[in-house]
């Protein structure tokens, strides 16, 4: 499965409704949703209050990604607030395994989030439990930097590891840089869900995710 998830961190947020709109009827599958605190990123952007906002805008999936400390104080929250999955970074929290099944059994899907530094080894045990992957292919914190190429590698490894531990229906989510210069290859890599912030926001919306997802397709 292929999804485009565009992250409205590169959106206009004075129009924030209408670039949702225009990118679900364009056929985005997701919107990725970067919540940061200032302090697991030096960047802040937004909170619950706007989820709840723009849940009624929109009937697509929603994917909060917690680039905060401690989320396990606010997940649930957002899983209230109308968020589907939700995917924390593992070094942010001291009982991973406990916050997975906070978010399972409040309805959502669970991930956990790899920077560009830390190893697929880290997933070991944690993969047993966990719906999806996301690996961080710029360090976290803003939108529109450059893709760094070694994090390709990890999608390998972590298939390998998915193959050794019987968890080949876990999704592999991919985060910063993804254009349309590279969203061909990281898909024959076999990466299911693409974050798209500046390259789907910064010029004409619809355009760009028509060509992105053209691009993200394999045809068998
Ligand atoms: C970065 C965020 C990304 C960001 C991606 O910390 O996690 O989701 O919006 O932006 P682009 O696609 O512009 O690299
Ligand atoms: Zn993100």
């Amino acid at each position: 499965m292929k999804l485009l998830a565009p992250s409205i961190l590169s959106a206009d947020f004075s129009k924030l409704g209408e670039q949702i709109k225009e990118a679900e009827m364009a056929g985005a599958d997701i919107i990725h949703l970067d919540i940061m605190d200032g302090r697991y990123v030096p960047n802040i952007t937004f909170g619950i209050p706007v989820v709840e906002c723009i849940r009624g805008i929109t009937d697509l999936p929603f994917d909060a990604h917690l680039m905060i400390v401690e989320p396990e104080k606010y997940a649930v929250e957002f899983i209230k607030a109308g968020v589907n999955m939700v995917s924390f970074h593992m070094d942010a929290t001291i009982h991973s395994h406990k916050l997975v099944d906070q978010i399972k059994s409040s309805g959502a899907k669970a991930g956990v989030v790899l920077n560009p530094a830390t190893p697929i080894n880290t997933l070991e045990e944690i993969i047993y439990y966990i719906d999806y992957v996301l690996i961080m292919s710029v360090n976290p914190g803003f939108g529109g930097q450059r893709f760094i190429p070694q994090t390709a590698q990890k999608v390998t490894k972590l298939i390998k590891l998915m193959e050794e531990s019987g968890r080949t229906d876990i999704m592999i989510e991919i985060d910063g840089g993804v254009s349309r210069d590279n969203i061909r290859y990281l898909s024959e890599l076999g990466i299911n869900i693409f974050v798209a912030g500046s390259s789907v926001f910064r010029g004409d919306i619809a355009q760009n995710i028509k060509i992105l997802k053209e691009e993200m397709t394999i045809y068998t």
